[in-house]
């Protein structure tokens, strides 16, 4: 089994398994966000879980959701350009976001609130305006919402319809305009939405909520 140090703590990790989940497993938390454990190809999109590694005497940067574990590897998790990194990644996904906590059906078990305790932020970028657009919300399935104001283009819920063999939900267009929406953004009733709701268990955010919280914070 291959052993390693994070900032000088030494962690033996699985055969194949990437830096985030090997760190998480022995209690280092490493910021993340749109990283699921065992997928293969992670979608790395967020860059919150940035960290250094020491390859022949140099660091690079790379993201701990994607590197597979090296035996002998030196992974620095905290350093200052790390620390500098995260915080403008997170202050780049809050300018697209859609802030109103207070009626938020996830405020609850929002991750973003979790990142910005954890980064010591605020989640009002302080360096960003907001850019967040004010794209319409799909109340139209019966268990449901999508409100995509609320999204931050983890690809969670895609990666998860996927999984279970379906494509009711992808992201349409690139950089900025990116959203996650149906095939020709047609109404979440009308796509053949077997209604498991794995795509809301998965949802970091108040993108995705139960109808029965009825958008509001839960308590
Ligand atoms: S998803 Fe909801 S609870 Fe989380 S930061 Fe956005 S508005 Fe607040
Ligand atoms: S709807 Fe939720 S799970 Fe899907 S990409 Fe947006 S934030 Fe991520
Ligand atoms: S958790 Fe690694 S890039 Fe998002």
């Amino acid at each position: 089994m291959p052993s390693f140090t994070i900032d000088g703590q030494e962690i033996t990790a699985e055969p194949g398994e990437k830096i985030l989940w090997a760190a998480l497993r022995s209690g280092i938390y490493i910021p993340h966000l749109c990283a699921t454990e065992h997928d293969e190809l992670p979608f790395g999109g967020c860059r919150l879980c940035l960290v250094e590694v020491e390859v022949s005497g140099r660091r690079e940067m790379t993201t701990a959701c994607s590197e597979p574990v090296r035996d002998k590897m030196k992974v620095y998790a905290h350093t200052e350009k790390v620390e500098r990194m995260r915080r403008m990644a997170f202050e780049l996904i809050m300018s697209d976001h859609q802030i109103d906590c207070k009626n938020c059906a996830k405020r609850k078990t929002c991750h973003l609130i979790k990142l910005a305790s954890s980064l010591k932020m605020t989640l009002q970028p302080k360096t960003l305006r907001s850019l967040a657009r004010d794209l319409p919300i799909d109340d139209s399935h019966p268990l449901f919402t999508h409100d995509p104001r609320k999204c931050v283009k983890c690809g969670k819920c895609v990666l998860m319809c996927q999984g279970m063999g379906k494509s009711f939900l992808d992201f349409a267009h690139r950089g900025f305009e990116m959203v996650v929406t149906t095939f020709d953004h047609l109404p979440l009733a009308s796509v053949g939405c077997e209604s498991c709701l794995e795509c809301v268990k998965v949802c970091p955010t108040g993108a995705l909520y139960l109808k029965e919280t009825g958008g509001k914070a839960d308590g």
